[in-house]
């Protein structure tokens, strides 16, 4: 890779050992992938969690060693030279009565939460930063971390930006510099798979079946949707999740919707394929039974807001909870990011929620918590897929009414 004279000068320590460290993190990653330079970039999500690593047997010195890391990253005097938004944590900062929830871990993670906000990350701790107000333009480069707004911002703000990891973001944050390769150049952008739907997407679960699909017959290419109308918000949140949850997708065209491409034919560069899959009902309707193998109906858990909830979501939730009671034994948890529930409080939708038994989690999830269940309600087809496997539940994937009817039954009831 080619450095400008500036940029070798951080390598050999002008600006000191952290920044040396970070711009060697850019520089290898970037020659592993074949760039050929760094460019500019003009917003970062970053991840600062303090890991619940004791509660996965890790050690002390590993904690202390990783915590170093994290807090010379907050405290070494460089401020971010742009919009630097923070992802969800392993633990919320709220008090939550379960050992998941350690309290030095909970004290660690706000004590480097001021050191983020005041080196210039904005501590939103959430996996949808675009909820909450890290809205790129089109054509920004970014570096972002969480993939399923990684593949949001490619697709449907049409900015662009690689998969970041922990060292990445923070070293793209604080030298405001990435590795140009991927999805930031125009011909990586083109189509590879195209998707003809016909089946009628009536909701955001819907639409996250539809990327679940896709996420695996795509793996990491870049599937083109034909024949459907523009999502809103939710759904295109849900859409982009489960594409990078079944998948390695980094990106998606939805002919008319995302901004590079009006046309199957701009999505495709010029060049569409004659042949397709097609997403009609009965695909719909096998992709939901895929995550609902289960042994029983009996539930204990049912989470909400996966990625994080947006206020038009917890204002629907209120709406089918008002008045009735989660059943006993079932855990309702609505995840969501500070900056929201600070609205849905002032706009009474946590009252109507907490008086039904459920709460809003802010700052994580359940599944970053490693929560233990053994049956899991969810609308998310992303928690639904990660449940599986990180927390070793069953889960029933259902759109958010009959969720809500599950939780206050205490048994899936089905679709109704
Ligand atoms: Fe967010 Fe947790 Fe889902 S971090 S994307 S709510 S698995």
């Amino acid at each position: 890779m080619e450095l400008t004279g500036e940029q070798q000068a951080v390598l050999d320590g002008s600006r000191g050992d952290y920044l040396a460290k970070c711009m060697r993190w850019l520089v290898e990653w970037g020659e592993v992938m074949g760039a050929k330079r760094l460019i500019k970039v003009d917003n970062t999500h970053a991840l600062l969690p303090v890991p619940n690593l004791m509660a996965r047997g890790a050690s002390k010195e590993t904690m202390d060693q990783y915590m170093a890391d994290l807090v010379e990253a907050c405290s070494h005097g460089t401020h971010p030279g742009c919009t630097c938004t923070v992802h969800a944590a392993f633990v919320t900062l709220d008090d939550v009565d379960v050992p998941e929830n350690d309290p030095e871990q909970v004290q660690m993670q706000k004590d480097l939460a001021v050191l983020a906000a005041n080196a210039g990350f904005i501590p939103t701790f959430t996996c949808a930063p675009y909820l909450v107000g890290n809205v790129p333009l089109k054509d920004e480069i970014l570096a972002w971390t969480e993939s399923s707004a990684v593949v949001y911002a490619n697709s449907i703000l049409g900015a662009r930006t690689t998969r970041h990891g922990t060292e990445s973001a923070i070293a793209a944050s604080l030298l405001g510099l990435v590795p140009e390769f991927g999805v930031l150049l125009d011909e990586n952008r083109k189509g590879t798979l195209r998707i003809e739907v016909t089946a009628e997407l009536e909701d955001p679960p819907d639409w996250g079946a539809l990327g679940y699909f896709a996420g695996k017959a795509a793996g990491l290419g870049i599937p083109v949707f034909n024949g459907v109308r523009r999502p809103s918000q939710d759904e295109a949140k849900q859409l982009c999740a489960a594409l990078a949850t079944s998948g390695g997708v980094t990106m998606c065209h939805i002919a008319g919707v995302t901004p590079e491409a009006p046309t199957i034919d701009a999505a495709f560069q010029g060049d569409v394929p004659e042949d397709y899959l097609t997403f009609d009902a009965e695909t719909l309707r096998e992709t939901y039974e895929s995550l609902r193998v289960r042994t029983g109906d009996e539930i204990d858990s049912v989470i909400l807001g996966c990625p994080h909830a947006s206020i038009n979501e917890l204002s629907k939730i209120a709406a089918l909870l008002k008045g009735k009671k989660v059943a006993e034994g079932v855990r309702l948890w609505i995840d969501t990011a500070r900056g929201t529930k600070g609205n849905a409080d002032r706009m009474g939708y946590t009252e109507i929620i907490e008086a039904a038994g459920g709460r809003i989690l802010c700052d994580t999830c359940p599944t970053n918590m490693r929560i233990p269940a053994k049956r899991i309600v969810t609308h998310g087809f992303k928690q639904a897929h990660y449940a599986r496997g990180m927390v070793g539940a069953e889960v029933i994937i259902a759109k958010t009414d009959a969720c809500i009817r599950a939780a206050v039954a205490g048994r899936w009831l089905g679709d109704g």
